[in-house]
């Protein structure tokens, strides 16, 4: 029987709008106009990943949980730079352009649509749509776009879909947004959270993209919790699982899927990546966190790897208060915060300090050092000085973990997750480069991408590519360094 939706009012939509609106070509351009210059010894790709509807949504939409796949990527080479974007082809979009208009309902309005419009082989998770838009990653030599819980799409290198990809049968059900790749290893260490047994997993893929530990259950989960990051140690797993509980009765009698239940508060897992033991939990006060920068184990005298009472590990994040959704549940007005927790999993205990007090987003590191001691992070902040809407930001700032310090540079647009581009030759933490796109506050929301000199950090950027099409506020990119 089927359920008949409207297709939302996008004006009634602040992420459907403005800087959000979604885009509806996809174009290659070349020799893009630079301000500044491109350093001459970058050579490779940054990729970003977004939410970009071809269809106006039906019944509802929320971001930033939802909406078709569209990579944005900006090739650079011997100083010039070339751009290019394209949706991620899943099946469940083809069906939709087959159709000529939007066939799934929004997540909290899901459409018990005509399966048969939908083709012979659609994508898994009918009634809701597989729509890999959060992240882009490359591992095994294979680009993948990621949603949360779902098969990755594989894509090419120049963008174009491949199709769904199970890494040969070993993950079937999928994984994360936030896969982390280990620097030292190559290992890709994946979790993935489920509204039914087993809630939630972990699992390992091999340098070379085969599954070297399967879906593995862990312990002491007994109902479906979102979680959309964690973080990887040398040895552990840093599995945090705030009280965001789906409640699929509520949802079936019209009430909000997810709900906050500030009373069950904060568990955080630690689990040793060796598989030796189960988890080990640390209970505390509700809160929530999105995004983890990085988290490492502290030098102690017991061999490594050894679980012992001295193990600490600290764990850097952006702190809120509550999910901030405004869903169901309990939710207190939300505030924000940049916090350090040092956990001490065998005593269960973690010692939570906020650095910060102040909102923030997209934490990012050098990804060569993901699970191992980092100084310096950025994230994505607010001036003050802009309207914005949620889910925008205008600053960029850089925190120092060692000094306490931090920079700001404040964009003349909104800007988001920027990611490190080491120089080839370089090994320490800051040499290389800060990439982001920017989109500027002026009526024509023109787009721009930034590189800045990460030891110069907070100057200008060195070189500020103009982009020929809008790009849309985003999610995750990573910058992929030529072979
Ligand atoms: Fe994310």
């Amino acid at each position: 029987m089927a359920q008949e939706l409207r297709p939302v009012d996008p004006s009634t939509i602040p992420q459907l709008c403005g800087r959000f609106e979604p885009v509806g070509r996809e174009i290659d351009a070349e020799e893009l106009p630079v301000e500044g210059s491109l350093p001459s010894d970058l050579t490779g790709a940054y990729l970003r990943n977004g939410p970009n509807p071809k269809f106006t949504p039906l019944g509802s939409y929320t971001y930033p949980l939802e909406g078709d796949a569209m990579v944005h990527g900006l090739w650079i080479e011997a100083g010039k730079a070339r751009y290019a974007n394209r949706w991620v082809r899943t099946k469940g979009m083809a069906a939709e352009e087959r159709a000529g208009r939007a066939l799934y309902g929004g997540l909290m309005t899901p459409a018990f649509v005509d399966t048969a419009l939908l083709g012979p082989d659609p994508d898994p998770g009918w009634p809701f749509r597989l729509d890999p838009f959060v992240n882009v990653v490359r591992h095994g030599g294979r680009y993948l776009a990621l949603e949360e819980g779902t098969p990755p799409y594989e894509i090419t290198a120049g963008l174009d879909t491949i199709g769904l990809f199970d890494f040969g049968g070993g993950l079937p059900s999928g994984l994360c947004a936030h896969p982390k790749i280990d620097p030292v290893t190559g290992e890709m260490v994946v979790f993935r959270y489920d509204v039914e047994a087993p809630f939630l997993t972990w699992a390992v893929i091999g340098p070379d993209g085969t599954v070297t530990r399967p879906p593995t259950t862990v312990e002491g989960v007994d109902s479906g919790f979102m979680i959309h990051d964690f973080a990887i140690t040398e040895h552990h797993l840093i599995l945090t699982i705030g009280p965001a509980q789906f409640d699929l009765d509520a949802m079936l009698t019209g009430g909000a899927v997810l709900q906050w239940q500030p009373d069950l508060g904060t568990r955080i897992a630690v689990i040793p990546r060796n598989g030796s033991s189960g988890p080990m939990w640390i209970h505390t006060d509700a809160f929530w966190a999105w995004h983890f920068a990085n988290a490492y184990e502290l030098p102690s005298s017991a061999s490594p790897g050894v679980t012992s009472d001295e193990l600490r590990i600290v764990l850097d994040f952006p702190w809120w208060s509550t999910l901030g959704l405004g869903l169901g549940g309990n939710e207190e007005p939300i505030h924000g915060a940049f916090a350090r927790a040092t956990l001490n999993p065998v005593r269960g205990t973690v010692d939570l300090e906020h650095l910060d007090e102040t909102g923030t987003e997209f934490p990012r590191i050098d990804d060569r050092l993901v699970g191992r001691e980092h100084r310096y992070l950025t994230v994505a902040g607010v001036s003050g000085r802009h309207e914005l809407v949620r889910g925008e930001h205008d600053r960029l700032i850089r925190y120092d973990m060692q000094t306490g310090k931090s920079d700001a540079f404040d964009c003349d647009g909104v800007i988001g997750e920027v990611t490190f581009a080491p120089r080839p030759s370089g090994t320490e933490e800051l040499d290389g480069y800060y990439l982001g796109f920017v989109t500027s506050f002026g009526a024509d929301r023109s787009a721009w991408a930034y590189a800045w000199d990460a030891s110069q950090f907070p100057a200008e950027p060195v070189a500020k590519v103009a982009i020929p099409q809008r790009v849309p506020n985003g999610l995750h990119g990573n910058w992929f360094a030529a072979d």
